[in-house]
């Protein structure tokens, strides 16, 4: 099994628990041939203001890692912990209330209201957390604007080009200031321009101390990261990180 820690955050106080911290993670998929291993063991712990890239072949099971911490799905085995507060234990209610405090997603289609304006996109995760309508509003509006889509607040998202649909996607996920953001191929259906917004995007919202973490196929997106980890069969491979044993440098950067 492997351990790895990423430790890059600036912490203070109560803020000191890491984001995340995963332990011995297990999941495995019935299918009609054979059950599929997907997630055979996996540990992680990524400090606060981390930026990490999962890379690694189609299948490896980064999606499912991904939707376990986001807990969009439940792990067989092993402890999830966001901000401490634990997805593997507690109720259904339980979970949704750290989700929704604590976790933003963003998926490579978008899966955008296309019926509602791109303000309502936004305003509607902390409408739905228990914010009152103008004050979801009004930090809806702040979101797009620091996401540079601020003039695109009344139009419905059908007219966004790629790009602007994916700082939509991410502006909606920042609606709740969640701990964690999480994007699965965010620039896995954007042209190059449109891709290179994204990851500028990211890179903003990492210098300002947001959490990423990120799955990618693509080494440019990768670069923007400041730990990449490739993943492979179901667990996160060793990293090569010279001369430092388990007390060395914090920052642990994997090798592509
Ligand atoms: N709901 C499911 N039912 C059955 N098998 C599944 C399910 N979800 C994922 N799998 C299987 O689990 C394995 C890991 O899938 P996962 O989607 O996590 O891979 P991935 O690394 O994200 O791949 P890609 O890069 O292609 O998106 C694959 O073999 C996949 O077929
Ligand atoms: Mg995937």
């Amino acid at each position: 099994m492997t351990s790895v820690t990423t430790d890059t955050a600036s912490q203070a106080g109560a803020e000191s628990t890491p984001a995340l911290e995963v332990h011995g993670v297990r999941k495995t998929f019935e299918a009609e041939i054979a059950p599929v291993r997907a997630l055979r063991g996996v540990d992680l712990t990524v400090a606060r203001g981390t930026f990490l890239a999962l890379m690694g072949p189609s299948g490896c099971g980064k999606s499912t890692l991904l939707n376990l911490i986001a807990g969009l799905e439940n792990a067989d085995e092993g402890t999830i912990m966001v901000a401490g507060e634990p997805l593997t234990e507690g109720s259904e209610d339980d979970h949704a209330l750290i989700r929704r405090r604590h976790i933003g997603i963003v998926f490579q289609f978008f899966n955008l209201l296309e019926g509602m304006t791109v303000l309502e996109n936004v305003a509607l995760p902390a409408i739905i957390a228990g914010r009152n309508r103008k004050s979801a509003e009004t930090r809806s509006r702040d979101l797009l604007d620091l996401l540079g889509i601020g003039d695109k607040a009344s139009v419905m998202p059908g007219v966004l080009s790629g790009g602007q649909r994916q700082r939509l996607a991410i502006a909606r996920a920042l609606a709740n200031e969640p701990t964690l953001l999480l994007a699965d191929e965010p620039t896995g259906a954007l042209d190059s321009a449109g891709g290179q917004e994204v990851i500028e995007l990211l890179s903003r919202l990492h210098a300002a101390g947001q959490t990423i973490i990120l799955v990618t196929h693509d080494a440019n997106v990768a670069a923007a990261a400041d730990t990449v980890l490739m993943m492979r069969d179901g667990r996160i491979l060793d990293h090569v990180n010279p001369g430092a044993g388990s007390n060395g440098p914090a920052t642990t950067i994997g090798t592509l």
